[in-house]
């Protein structure tokens, strides 16, 4: 077999491999927020505050690099584990030039939030159960929350809205630190 085909099978199952190794690891495959989804969390701001946007699980960069175009003067910021995505999230962002975009390989529940304006996430339940906790702990700042279907377990959304998918997919947006959680 010649060596470029021999190189390129090597790297697809590298890359197949790494993705499987950080689901296993994070619990959530880097899928991407639907176009819809984006359009709709990008919607659901007025005005952002001072302070960071950020991203809890940037995964390719689709949603952080459309905040980041949407708001080129507000300092935005993705966090992501899975070292491809995040690869490849850099580079888009590079060949977009965008300089109000920071994108690290780092846990997000070990990153401190407390200056985020708003935090956008895409996760899954058990995570959500473990964010709550944090910005429970750790959140007294005013910020706004826009989770995309995965709701926060003992909080009371400001405002859920519907996409017009086939799932209905929930979007819903939480006024931190004013929304009602009850205690855990
Ligand atoms: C469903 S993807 C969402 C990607 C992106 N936010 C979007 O909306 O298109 C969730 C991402 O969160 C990442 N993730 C899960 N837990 C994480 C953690 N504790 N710290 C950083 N990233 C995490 C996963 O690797 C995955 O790429």
């Amino acid at each position: 077999m010649p060596q470029l085909e021999l190189a390129l099978i090597v790297f697809v199952l590298l890359t197949a491999a790494s993705i499987v190794w950080s689901t296993l690891k994070t619990g959530m495959s880097p899928m991407m927020s639907s176009g819809k989804a984006c359009q709709a969390m990008l919607a659901a701001i007025e005005k952002p505050a001072e302070g960071p946007l950020i991203d809890l699980g940037s995964g390719w960069g689709t949603l952080v690099i459309a905040v980041a175009r949407k708001y080129p003067h507000q300092q935005v910021i993705g966090y992501e584990l899975s070292w491809l995505p995040w690869l490849v999230s850099n580079i888009r962002k590079k060949l977009l030039g965008l300089g109000n975009l920071t994108l690290y390989r780092k846990d997000f529940r070990q990153a401190d939030l407390g200056e985020a304006s708003i935090l956008f996430c895409y996760l899954f339940s058990k995570a959500m159960v473990a964010l709550e906790e944090k910005l429970k702990h750790e959140l007294p700042n005013e910020t706004l929350i826009v989770s995309n279907t995965f709701a926060l377990p003992s909080c009371k959304a400001s405002k859920t809205i519907r996409l017009t998918d086939i799932y209905q997919t929930p979007i819903y947006v939480y006024d931190w630190p004013s929304a009602l959680c009850t205690e855990s």
